[in-house]
């Protein structure tokens, strides 16, 4: 690696008998190619020169080491790049000279596996450190899973390396992987660490066996049934325990490289493929055409949303999460008092499981207003509806708040089908309204689709943008048709499941296929968690090609109350601890419908199941690119990870099909044509063009259309 990109990305200089080896990467010190090299170079420096006598390593700006370079483990020079990784880690353990490492900000990933290599590290109190790896489908790599054992021990290793989830200071201090926290400044205090151990050799991790003998076996198997139970299918979180199971049975050598291996499989497989695709995915949606970032959005200080019911409760939540305070008005004080209590009690629940404290808690409840006026809303710099979904009912809203909203304020409908278009004609200003379809709960999904309307200006849209970001979550752009995005698909999806059961597949095999497929849950369990009634309403709103054959359970669902979980039955019957049970009475009524409907009875497999549903997901996501209603394939693929858990192991429906193969999803779809008509199977003009020219969903929109 030439000096001159060393010293731009690793900068070594000397504090008397110090060497101090910064890290200088912004923005997240990531080890980018050219950081290991210079930090390699930089131990070797501090070896060399006699005066040294123990080596500080520091990230500057706002974090130690974030992780590996993401970029780097899909191009062809990842066996070049892992090597670099590995041979840095190496340079600081096998420094002869003590290497204290300090940590602020993160020390994630490759981050950790470098301190980890270190022979004494200090913390910031605010600071984290983890191995996340798993979320990208892979194990920590450069001695993480050998490292960490013989630190913090084989439990906490496995969990932190099979689920990923980072610890704080405190937690890190206590399980052994830190050996100080730091008040005050992080290089002042690692120095006087330093000072107090120069002169002594070098405490390396892998000679830290202690904590390894005897390990318990039941360790392991337990952390393997919890894998197998809360992260469905994925492979990386078995690899990782096989691996920290790996450094209690053999040397650390040979655990290194059965690390190695086991990293490589990881690597070469389709889920860390799909995952990482994701990560790039969740990254790309906020590169819109026409929205520049110098395109100027409005500073969002204070909002006001209309309706406390399910959705307006949850927003209001997610606004004061985020510091930004809210009024909220409702229609009666009943209603009202209904939805902020449900606010209440929504918090005191997560005071009760520890994730936040009883101030915090008051002091979130102090930034909402709940109101029956309209006192404040002109002052408010986004007001969102969150009223019934009916059209002239949010028409009527938005008159109202056209009236008294000031010129600049964002105007918003949390609609979740209706056109945009039509409620934005109500006002004055149609340029200054904006669809932000929230997902139920709305406090804890990521998800919000952002839906242009024909008027919707550029400033708007860019204000949207940087608000969902402030809220902590991800906004897809949405054209403005029936449903937008996420909806108009899953109407598809349902409907498929729906006719699957009248065809003979019992409500239990439809949600298990899928729960096998690794959806969050099955799709007629879905129904009875929205709604049957709800979900019924949603696909009016789509309708479905004349001709076309219609479900005929749903209705009758419907008309006997059975909407699902708040009713206690649906597609299934729900006990007390709202556990699905199978409902005989609901195997009869949809024998009986098929049977009047002169449906033919089969046999259904599960793969028959899986393929109508996902790739009815995957024909009208091809017509909604192939329409512009959305930017990208991975712009849908994000909606359905983030909003309709689908797993993100598979990168998304259109990812999905990617590995499938599309002329094999092509073929598949055309026989549903032959076998159920083509009112409802037409392929999507784009799938055959796609498969003709040898193309993937992915790669056709590589370029976002505008
Ligand atoms: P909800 O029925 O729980 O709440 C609506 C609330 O609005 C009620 O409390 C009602 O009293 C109030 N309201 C009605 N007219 C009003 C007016 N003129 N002024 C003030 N308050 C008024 O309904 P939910 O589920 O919260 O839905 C609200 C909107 O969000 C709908 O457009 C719905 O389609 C959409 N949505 C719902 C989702 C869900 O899962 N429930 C998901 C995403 C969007």
């Amino acid at each position: 690696m030439p000096e001159r990109v060393i010293q731009q990305l690793v900068r070594f200089e000397r504090d008397q008998n110090m060497a101090i080896v910064t890290i200088e990467n912004p923005p997240v010190n990531a080890l980018s190619p050219g950081v290991p090299e210079g930090l390699a170079a930089a131990i070797e420096q501090a070896n060399a020169d006699a005066e040294v006598h123990a080596i500080v390593l520091i990230g500057s700006g706002r974090t130690f080491i974030a992780g590996a370079d993401v970029n780097e483990f899909g191009k062809a020079t990842a066996g070049h790049y892992l090597a670099s990784l590995t041979a840095a880690v190496n340079a600081v353990e096998d420094s002869a000279k003590p290497v204290i490492v300090a940590i602020h900000g993160s020390a994630l990933g490759g981050g950790l596996e470098t301190a980890m290599a270190g022979h004494y590290r200090v913390i910031a109190a605010s600071a984290q450190v983890g191995q996340p790896e798993v979320k990208l489908g892979l194990i920590p790599g450069s001695g993480g899973t050998q490292r960490l054992p013989r630190l913090a021990g084989v439990a906490k290793a496995v969990e932190m390396c099979a689920f990923g989830a980072p610890v704080k200071a405190q937690e890190a201090l206590a399980a052994g992987m830190v050996d100080r926290i730091i008040e005050g400044d992080l290089r002042t205090g690692a120095l006087a660490f330093a000072r107090e151990i120069a002169g002594q050799p070098p405490r390396r991790t892998r000679d830290l066996n202690g904590k390894i003998v005897n390990a318990d076996p039941a360790i392991f198997a337990a952390a393997r049934e919890q894998v197998r139970k809360k992260m469905r299918g994925q492979t990386a979180p078995l690899a990782a325990i096989d691996a920290v199971e790996a450094a209690t049975k053999l040397s650390f050598a040979e655990g290194l490289e059965r690390e190695a291996e086991l990293f490589g499989e990881c690597l070469r497989g389709p889920q860390s493929r799909a995952l990482i695709y994701a990560f790039f995915a969740e990254r790309a949606v906020t590169k819109i055409p026409g929205i520049a970032t110098s395109t100027p959005a409005y500073d969002i200080r204070r909002a006001a949303i209309i309706g406390a019911g399910t959705m307006g409760g949850g927003i209001a939540m997610a606004f004061v999460n985020a510091g930004i305070s809210v009024s909220i008005k409702e229609s009666s004080q009943e209603a009202l008092d209904r939805g902020t209590n449900q606010i209440r009690r929504n918090y005191a629940q997560a005071v009760k499981s520890g994730r936040l404290t009883q101030s915090a808690m008051e002091q979130r409840l102090a930034l909402i207003t709940p109101q029956l006026t309209f006192d404040g809303f002109d002052a408010a710099d986004i007001i969102i509806e969150a009223v019934f979904e009916n059209l002239p009912v949010k028409q009527q809203v938005f008159r109202e708040i056209d009236a008294l909203a000031k010129p600049e304020s964002v105007l918003a409908t949390n609609t979740s089908s209706l056109d945009i278009d039509q409620i934005a004609k109500a006002t004055s200003r149609p340029e200054m309204v904006i669809g932000l379809h929230f997902f139920s709960p709305a406090n804890i999904m990521r998800l919000v689709e952002m839906v242009r309307g024909k008027h919707t200006r550029p400033e708007v849209v860019a204000t949207a943008t940087a608000l969902i970001k402030k809220l902590g979550k991800i906004g897809v752009v949405a054209g403005n048709c029936p449903g937008f995005i996420g909806n108009r698909m899953i109407n598809v999806y349902g409907r498929e499941a729906q006719f699957l059961v009248e065809e003979g597949a019992s409500v239990e095999d439809v949600n298990q296929a899928l729960l096998d497929f690794g959806m969050a849950m099955g799709p007629l369990a879905m129904f009875d968690l929205v709604g049957n009634d709800v979900m019924r309403d949603i696909a009016e709103v789509a309708g479905l090609p004349a001709g076309a054959r219609r479900p005929l359970v749903l209705p009758q669902l419907c008309a006997l109350g059975r909407l699902g979980q708040k009713t206690g039955s649906g597609w299934s019957r729900y006990n007390d601890e709202r556990k699905a049970l199978p409902d005989p009475a609901v195997a009869e009524l949809i024998e009986n419908t098929a049977r009047s409907a002169g449906i033919q009875r089969r046999v259904i497999s599960p793969e028959e199941i899986i393929d109508r549903c996902v790739l009815g997901l995957v024909n009208e996501g091809a017509r909604i690119l192939e329409e512009g209603m959305a930017l990208r394939a991975s712009d849908i693929d994000v909606i359905y990870l983030t909003g309709y858990g689908f797993p993100g192991w598979r990168g998304g429906p259109m990812f999905y099909a990617d590995t499938l193969g599309i002329p094999r999803v092509l073929a598949r779809i055309e026989e549903f044509a032959r076998r159920h008509g083509e009112a409802l199977w037409n392929p999507a003009p784009l799938l055959r063009q796609l498969a003709a020219q040898k193309q993937t969903f992915t790669q056709a929109s590589d370029q976002p259309r505008s």
